[in-house]
């Protein structure tokens, strides 16, 4: 028996009900422009962000019911392993949260479920901390 959903049973994915991958990728499109003109956050990238833009948007819908192609392409995401290499200390991790944050309020999704990806997104940046402030 599966319980009762709130969208009455339909039983369909955040993934689905947001649009797609359309959605992530310009949810991260938006993203990135706050990042390539932080100075705390640019240089930790490559020159080129295509690829990461790829694997986050990616690794975003697949985290909320789409498709497995970011483990597919990437393998596990083992996140703290792959930031390893990044000092993240607190201010990145705040600056980086406040791109999403605000990238996820441009994306057009009702409050409650800007608030149920931002509360997610929160968590996972705090989580990747992994350097002193
Ligand atoms: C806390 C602040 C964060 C910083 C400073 C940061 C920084 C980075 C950097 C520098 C990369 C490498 C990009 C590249 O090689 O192309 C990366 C990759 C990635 N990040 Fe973050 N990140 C943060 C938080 C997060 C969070 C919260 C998530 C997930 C919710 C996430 C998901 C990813 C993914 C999926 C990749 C690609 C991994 C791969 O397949 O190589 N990051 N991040």
């Amino acid at each position: 028996m599966f319980p009762r959903r709130r969208d009455g049973g339909a039983r369909t994915t955040p993934f689905e009900r947001w649009g797609g991958q359309p959605f992530f990728d310009s949810l991260v499109e938006r993203f990135y422009e706050g990042v390539a003109e932080d100075p705390l956050l640019r240089h930790l990238y490559p020159d080129d962000l295509s690829g990461s833009k790829r694997h986050l948007a990616l690794f975003l819908a697949q985290f909320w019911g789409g498709p497995e192609i970011y483990n597919e392409e990437r393998g596990h995401p083992r996140l703290r392993l792959r930031h390893a290499p990044f000092p993240i200390g607190p201010a990145e991790s705040e600056a980086w949260l406040r791109h999403m944050t605000a990238a996820v309020g441009e994306s057009g999704l009702s409050d409650g479920d800007a608030r149920d990806l931002l509360d997610y997104l929160a968590g996972a940046a705090r989580s990747l901390v992994n350097a002193p402030g």
